[in-house]
């Protein structure tokens, strides 16, 4: 078994963010031609930036205390990158066929990551330079994004995972980002489903 506290540091990129894509991407492959057009640029936005801070900010220090353990991730980021490129930019002669080779290659791709690099996240660091290295996700990211990226994660996942990943955003994040987080999040999801959240995560209403 894992280590609850580790676990924790780990899941939200890892799991929750995964969880999130995969279902984003079914429902764009399940929508047709209309909510590609609508929806995919924003998933394509959101899964370069996961792959970005994977390669820039949690696998080098990974790869100096586990030399050899992310290079095959690295490597399908480049891949997929190419195939999401020609996707968003208007490049593909056989849409319907490049979003299942994407598909495939993605699902491929964070399974290995949760089966491989998680663990090795979690063998190699102490929770607390796990968090550490989550509390300078921000760095990466503009406004701009977060103001995306919050509420489409939040609508992607399920009430169990909502409640988990609010409650590491409680724990991991710098107080002072909090309110603007809970108000791009509950400016995503519908007053019941925000009201539920907070109902399981009280911390939320003093901040939003
Ligand atoms: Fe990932
Ligand atoms: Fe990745």
């Amino acid at each position: 078994m894992y280590d609850p506290e580790k676990y924790a540091a780990v899941a939200d990129n890892f799991v929750y963010v995964h969880r999130a894509l995969r279902r984003d991407l079914a429902r764009i492959i399940g929508g047709g031609e209309a909510l590609f057009a609508s929806d995919f640029p924003r998933f394509a936005r959101i899964l370069e930036k996961h792959s970005e801070l994977e390669d820039t900010l949690f696998f080098p220090p990974l790869e100096e205390r586990a030399p050899g353990s992310t290079g095959a991730s690295v490597d399908q980021h480049r891949q997929i990158e190419t195939l999401v490129e020609t996707l968003a930019g208007g490049h593909s002669t056989d849409i319907g066929s490049d979003l299942a080779t994407l598909q495939e290659l993605l699902l491929t791709h964070l399974d290995g990551e949760e089966k491989q690099i998680m663990p090795a996240m979690m063998e190699h660091f102490e929770a607390a330079e796990i968090w550490a290295l989550d509390g300078r996700i921000m760095e990466f990211c503009s406004p701009e994004f977060m103001q995306e990226m919050m509420p489409w994660w939040f609508t992607h996942i399920d009430e169990a995972d909502r409640v988990c990943v609010a409650q590491n955003m409680i724990a991991g994040v710098p107080s002072a980002f909090l309110p603007v987080l809970c108000q791009w999040i509950s400016a995503g999801l519908d007053p019941t489903k925000w009201n539920d959240l907070v109902g399981q995560v009280p911390a939320l209403s003093a901040t939003a």
